[in-house]
Protein backbone atom coordinates (compact mmCIF):
# COMPACT_ATOMS: atom_id res chain seq x y z
CA UNK A 1 0.00 0.00 0.00
CA UNK A 2 0.85 3.60 -0.94
CA UNK A 3 -0.39 6.47 1.11
CA UNK A 4 1.04 10.04 0.48
CA UNK A 5 1.36 12.67 3.90
CA UNK A 6 1.20 16.22 3.92
CA UNK A 7 1.68 18.76 6.56
CA UNK A 8 2.35 22.40 7.53
CA UNK A 9 5.14 23.55 9.64
CA UNK A 10 2.99 23.07 12.51
CA UNK A 11 3.37 19.23 11.99
CA UNK A 12 6.45 18.55 10.77
CA UNK A 13 7.32 16.33 14.01
CA UNK A 14 3.99 14.67 14.35
CA UNK A 15 3.93 13.99 10.22
CA UNK A 16 7.53 12.14 10.74
CA UNK A 17 6.44 10.16 13.63
CA UNK A 18 3.59 9.08 11.73
CA UNK A 19 5.65 8.07 8.48
CA UNK A 20 8.25 6.19 10.42
CA UNK A 21 5.12 4.54 11.85
CA UNK A 22 3.62 3.68 8.63
CA UNK A 23 6.95 2.35 7.10
CA UNK A 24 7.72 0.16 9.97
CA UNK A 25 4.64 -1.69 8.69
CA UNK A 26 6.07 -1.87 5.21
CA UNK A 27 3.77 0.80 3.68
CA UNK A 28 5.45 3.02 1.48
CA UNK A 29 4.89 6.64 1.97
CA UNK A 30 5.04 9.66 -0.28
CA UNK A 31 5.94 12.87 2.00
CA UNK A 32 3.83 15.84 0.15
CA UNK A 33 4.54 17.90 3.22
CA UNK A 34 7.07 20.61 4.25
CA UNK A 35 9.63 19.40 6.51
CA UNK A 36 10.99 22.88 7.39
CA UNK A 37 9.08 24.90 10.43
CA UNK A 38 8.88 28.26 8.36
CA UNK A 39 5.47 28.97 7.82
CA UNK A 40 4.19 26.78 5.44
CA UNK A 41 0.69 27.45 3.91
CA UNK A 42 -1.39 24.37 4.32
CA UNK A 43 -3.50 24.45 1.43
CA UNK A 44 -0.79 23.34 -0.95
CA UNK A 45 -0.24 20.16 0.98
CA UNK A 46 -3.83 19.47 1.36
CA UNK A 47 -4.00 19.43 -2.64
CA UNK A 48 -1.11 17.75 -3.33
CA UNK A 49 -2.28 14.75 -0.99
CA UNK A 50 -5.47 15.08 -2.47
CA UNK A 51 -4.56 14.92 -6.03
CA UNK A 52 -2.32 12.00 -5.55
CA UNK A 53 -5.18 9.94 -4.15
CA UNK A 54 -7.31 10.79 -7.05
CA UNK A 55 -4.72 10.12 -9.61
CA UNK A 56 -4.17 7.13 -8.14
CA UNK A 57 -0.33 7.53 -7.30
CA UNK A 58 -1.23 6.79 -3.45
CA UNK A 59 -4.18 5.07 -2.40
CA UNK A 60 -4.88 6.87 0.59
CA UNK A 61 -3.72 10.32 2.27
CA UNK A 62 -3.00 11.49 5.52
CA UNK A 63 -2.53 15.81 6.24
CA UNK A 64 -2.20 17.03 9.56
CA UNK A 65 -1.59 21.14 10.35
CA UNK A 66 -2.37 22.54 13.45
CA UNK A 67 -5.75 21.63 14.07
CA UNK A 68 -6.35 19.06 11.08
CA UNK A 69 -9.67 21.68 9.76
CA UNK A 70 -7.74 23.86 7.27
CA UNK A 71 -5.85 21.10 5.73
CA UNK A 72 -8.91 19.17 5.67
CA UNK A 73 -10.65 21.83 4.06
CA UNK A 74 -8.53 22.52 0.96
CA UNK A 75 -8.03 18.70 0.74
CA UNK A 76 -12.03 18.02 0.58
CA UNK A 77 -12.01 20.85 -2.75
CA UNK A 78 -10.68 18.30 -4.93
CA UNK A 79 -13.12 15.87 -6.45
CA UNK A 80 -13.33 12.48 -5.19
CA UNK A 81 -12.09 13.49 -2.02
CA UNK A 82 -13.54 12.41 1.51
CA UNK A 83 -10.96 13.80 4.13
CA UNK A 84 -12.78 13.54 7.54
CA UNK A 85 -10.68 15.10 10.33
CA UNK A 86 -10.54 12.75 13.51
CA UNK A 87 -9.26 13.38 16.80
CA UNK A 88 -10.21 9.56 18.45
CA UNK A 89 -9.93 6.33 17.00
CA UNK A 90 -13.99 5.68 16.94
CA UNK A 91 -14.57 8.34 14.43
CA UNK A 92 -11.19 7.28 12.28
CA UNK A 93 -12.96 3.45 12.48
CA UNK A 94 -16.11 4.70 11.47
CA UNK A 95 -15.23 7.24 8.75
CA UNK A 96 -13.72 4.51 7.12
CA UNK A 97 -17.12 2.01 7.09
CA UNK A 98 -19.85 5.09 6.65
CA UNK A 99 -18.31 7.25 4.42
CA UNK A 100 -15.62 5.76 3.13
CA UNK A 101 -13.05 7.90 3.62
CA UNK A 102 -9.94 8.38 1.31
CA UNK A 103 -8.21 10.75 3.77
CA UNK A 104 -8.14 11.85 7.31
CA UNK A 105 -6.95 14.71 8.92
CA UNK A 106 -5.71 15.62 12.25
CA UNK A 107 -4.46 18.40 14.59
CA UNK A 108 -0.69 17.96 15.76
CA UNK A 109 -1.94 20.93 18.50
CA UNK A 110 -4.62 18.74 19.56
CA UNK A 111 -3.24 15.06 19.33
CA UNK A 112 -0.37 13.25 20.81
CA UNK A 113 1.76 11.21 18.68
CA UNK A 114 0.14 8.33 20.15
CA UNK A 115 -3.82 9.32 19.63
CA UNK A 116 -2.26 9.63 16.49
CA UNK A 117 -0.76 6.21 15.46
CA UNK A 118 -4.22 4.84 17.53
CA UNK A 119 -6.37 7.09 14.79
CA UNK A 120 -4.36 5.75 12.28
CA UNK A 121 -4.47 2.59 12.73
CA UNK A 122 -8.37 2.50 13.09
CA UNK A 123 -8.96 4.10 9.90
CA UNK A 124 -6.42 1.66 8.08
CA UNK A 125 -7.76 -1.58 9.52
CA UNK A 126 -11.29 -0.61 8.70
CA UNK A 127 -13.60 -1.64 5.99
CA UNK A 128 -16.13 0.35 3.86
CA UNK A 129 -19.61 -1.19 4.63
CA UNK A 130 -21.28 -0.35 1.35
CA UNK A 131 -24.94 -0.95 1.47
CA UNK A 132 -26.94 2.16 2.37
CA UNK A 133 -24.21 4.02 3.01
CA UNK A 134 -22.67 3.40 -0.81
CA UNK A 135 -25.73 5.47 -1.51
CA UNK A 136 -25.22 8.10 0.63
CA UNK A 137 -21.50 8.27 -0.58
CA UNK A 138 -23.11 8.30 -4.30
CA UNK A 139 -25.48 11.36 -3.41
CA UNK A 140 -22.57 13.48 -1.91
CA UNK A 141 -20.80 12.82 -5.29
CA UNK A 142 -23.56 13.84 -7.38
CA UNK A 143 -23.55 17.15 -5.05
CA UNK A 144 -19.85 17.61 -6.35
CA UNK A 145 -21.12 16.95 -9.68
CA UNK A 146 -23.52 19.26 -9.77
CA UNK A 147 -22.39 21.94 -8.31
CA UNK A 148 -19.04 22.10 -10.10
CA UNK A 149 -18.79 25.06 -12.93
CA UNK A 150 -15.88 25.05 -15.16
C1 LIG B 1 -1.29 27.58 11.40
O1 LIG B 1 -1.06 28.56 12.37
C2 LIG B 1 -2.70 27.01 11.58
O2 LIG B 1 -3.63 27.96 11.24
C3 LIG B 1 -2.86 25.75 10.77
O3 LIG B 1 -1.91 24.82 11.14
C4 LIG B 1 -4.19 25.04 10.91
O4 LIG B 1 -4.50 24.78 12.24
C5 LIG B 1 -5.32 25.62 10.16
O5 LIG B 1 -6.43 25.07 10.13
Amino acid sequence: MKIAIGNDHTAVELKNIIQAYLEEKGIEVMNLGTNSTESYHYPIAGEAVARAVVSGDAEKGIVICGTGIGISLAANKVNGIRCAVVSEPVSARLCKEHNNCNMIAFGARIVGPEMAKAIVDAWLNAEFQGGRHAQRIDMIMDIEERNSYK
